[in-house]
């Protein structure tokens, strides 16, 4: 299984933004990890257009459910598709806060994504509270059955943990409290979707950098990063994804 370094660049960037992307993809000719930046759609064609012929793909943060029709201000997953776009993230912990997106909609918008051709990075994760309450496994279990379609493969899905308390704070879990949620996750997406959730590639988000990557890189079932803040830079983004790349 390939590894994956994806960023999350959230609302943050204009096209100035783009020499970052030029240095990284200099920087990162032919790395060992897949290589993924997802812009805010704004930027997804242009950025699509330097990444041509690099070792670097491109995401969106979103998309609808639908292929097209009256909804406006969103974005379709073939839209995504048709801009260069290879993979969305879906069912982001700020769009589920933000914008009250539930189980079944994070759902619907995979399978939207994976019909598009898109690979799906759905996002799943506790609060601070939930921790607390000792409900973290029964909180990703309930997002895992709800938000993965059934019948999901490998090859078009990927799953974030992201622990809400975890994102743009600084904060991590424990090396350990990251083992047990990851073997979780593989678990119950084995009950799932079966052996395919044995190539699903598992990703940990929130405050990845680079003096924490290879520790977490290093704790089993954790197949890549998920990083916001970091992403932005090419040098803190390029160090995760050396530290993938051995
Ligand atoms: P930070 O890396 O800024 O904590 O954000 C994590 C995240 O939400 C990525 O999707």
């Amino acid at each position: 299984m390939k590894k994956l370094a994806a960023g999350n660049w959230k609302m943050n960037g204009t096209a100035a933004a783009l020499a970052e992307v030029q240095a990284l993809i200099a920087a990162h000719p032919a790395p060992a990890c897949e290589m993924l930046l997802c812009p805010p759609a704004t930027l997804i064609g242009h950025m699509a257009s330097l990444a041509k012929d690099s070792a670097l793909c491109v995401g969106g943060q979103d998309c609808h459910p639908k292929a097209s029709g009256a909804h406006t201000g969103d974005i379709s997953a073939i839209m995504l598709k048709d801009a260069g776009a290879s993979h969305v993230i879906v069912g982001h912990s700020e769009r589920r806060t933000d914008h009250g997106e539930t189980d079944a909609l994070v759902q619907a918008k995979a399978v939207a994504a994976v019909s598009a051709g898109l690979v799906a990075i759905v996002c799943v994760g506790e609060t601070e509270a939930e921790r607390d309450a000792g409900r973290t496994l029964a909180v990703i279990g309930g997002q895992l059955d709800g938000s993965v379609p059934a019948g999901a493969v490998a090859a078009s899905l990927v799953v974030a943990y992201e622990p809400v308390w975890a994102i743009g704070t600084g904060r991590t879990p424990t090396l350990a409290e990251i083992a047990e949620v990851h073997a979780f996750i593989r678990a119950r997406l084995t009950a799932r979707i079966g052996v395919e959730a044995a190539g699903v590639r598992l990703l940990y988000g929130g405050s990845v950098k680079p003096s924490n990557a290879a520790e977490i890189f290093a704790v089993p079932d954790v197949d890549g990063a998920l990083v916001g803040g970091a992403s932005l830079k090419a040098a803190d983004f390029g160090a995760i994804v050396a530290a993938l790349g051995t």
